[in-house]
């Protein structure tokens, strides 16, 4: 037998072993949740900390972002890359300020409406932020759910997309009402990036290990199949 919903070993997985004390952790303010969540896109955390507190630093409110001029914002994104992103953070402030009197919107399908906001950001800002009980899908998260579910196809094609997403979904529908959105959110990133990684995934520390169909047909060299080219 199992012990809990797979999204309930994932909360717990992550309050015992899962990544902690980083800047963006530990707040529920949606503008330094946001901030990290558009930095940690294409970068790593390790790199992303200097940045995510001096950006804080030059622009301590989203009003302050969006009322600095594209160059300030721009010479502080300088060396992060991605450069559309800080352009795109920059459109995002001034429509908060303009469209919600500078205030975040607390949905997941309304923050995705805003510019550099995908389904998968709003849903972890969302869930961090105001504890919505909604599903993430980024690159980590689609590898894990793979395997877990056995999902053959390139996981970026539309239709095997889809099939993730409706796990992803049912992961929550599963899980018990006090499941610690947080932790589960948080959780299943740090998976995928600490323990579900790509080549060698360390199964004997995962909390998923016990029903991961990948695992139990020892099929997670071939799970999720190579991006289709
Ligand atoms: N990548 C995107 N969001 C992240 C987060 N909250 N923690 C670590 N990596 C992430």
């Amino acid at each position: 037998a199992t012990p809990g919903s797979a999204a309930a070993r994932i909360a717990a997985w992550q309050h015992r072993a899962g990544r902690h004390g980083l800047p963006w952790q530990g707040t529920r303010d949606p503008y330094r949740i946001w901030l990290s969540e558009i930095m940690l896109q294409q970068t790593q955390a390790a790199t992303v900390v200097p940045y995510y507190t001096r950006f804080l630093d030059l622009f301590p409110t989203v009003i302050d972002l969006a009322d600095a001029p594209q160059d300030a914002v721009l010479q502080a994104w300088a060396g992060l890359g991605y450069y559309a992103r800080a352009r795109n953070l920059h459109r995002c402030a001034q429509a908060l300020r303009d469209q919600f009197g500078g205030r975040f919107p607390a949905r997941a399908a309304e923050l995705a409406q805003l510019p550099g906001i995908g389904p998968s950001t709003a849903a972890a800002i969302a869930a961090f932020a105001f504890g919505e009980r909604a599903p993430i899908l980024d690159g980590n998260v689609r590898r894990v759910l793979a395997r877990y579910f056995a999902v053959e196809g390139d996981p970026t094609a539309a239709r095997t997309a889809r099939q993730l997403w409706e796990h992803a979904q049912a992961l929550l529908a599963a899980a018990p009402a006090e499941l610690d959105m947080t932790a589960y959110t948080q959780g299943q990133m740090d998976l995928g990036a600490t323990i579900c990684t790509r080549t060698q995934p360390d199964c004997a520390r995962c909390p998923l290990a016990p029903d991961c169909r990948a695992r139990i047909e020892n099929r997670q060299d071939e799970l999720p199949a190579p991006r289709a080219r």
